[in-house]
């Protein structure tokens, strides 16, 4: 395993979605203070960017997820909020790293409608493209479609490896 040498999204190519996306979001969400609620700990880099450029007033808190582990997607086993917020009756928008299974936005969904929000929107830096069945959710701000790799950078990890890495790229097999 190693990492390609090709860059599936540039720096550059990042921060120009990023500023549409949350171009949108001041844009739709301009009354009715919204919790950021940012998905650990992928979500951690394309979280800080996105609010950096938040016009509208919102409150941001975190949640932990944890799921059967491995390249393997599978079940959600814990749910942590960090945050104080009231979800009740409340606008949340989901921020992630990746859609792959469905699995942690689906979950994340029920459990937040079930805790009494009123609107929820999915906010997603990236949506993996495969023909494997998935739990389908809508994504409301999508940043980029992806190819069927294990992509790392921005956020995204491999074995807690590469988050750090300002790009997107993926491992391949040497
Ligand atoms: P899902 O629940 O299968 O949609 O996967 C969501 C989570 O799995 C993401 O939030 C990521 O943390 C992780 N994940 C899925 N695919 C990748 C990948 O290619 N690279 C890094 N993390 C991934
Ligand atoms: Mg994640």
């Amino acid at each position: 395993m190693k990492v390609a040498d090709e860059i599936l999204i540039e720096e550059h190519a990042i921060e120009k979605r990023i500023n549409r996306i949350a171009d949108e979001i001041n844009k739709d969400f301009q009354k009715n203070h919204p919790l950021v609620l940012a998905v650990l700990n992928g979500a951690y880099i394309f979280s800080a960017d996105i609010t950096r450029r938040l016009k509208i007033p919102y409150s941001l808190g975190f949640v932990g997820i944890k799921s059967t582990s491995g390249a393997e997607t599978g079940k959600i086993r814990q749910v942590n909020y960090f945050t104080d917020e009231d979800f009740n009756g409340r606008d949340i928008i989901i921020l992630d790293d990746i859609y792959d299974s469905g699995e942690t936005l689906s979950f994340l969904r029920n459990d937040l409608l079930a805790r009494g929000a009123e609107n929820i929107k999915a906010c997603l830096f990236c949506r993996k493209e495969h023909p494997r069945p998935r739990k389908e959710v809508e994504i409301d701000y999508l940043g980029f479609t992806l190819p069927d790799k294990w992509v790392i950078g921005y956020g995204m990890d491999f074995n807690g490896k590469y988050r750090g890495l300002p790009y997107v790229t993926y491992i391949e097999h040497d």
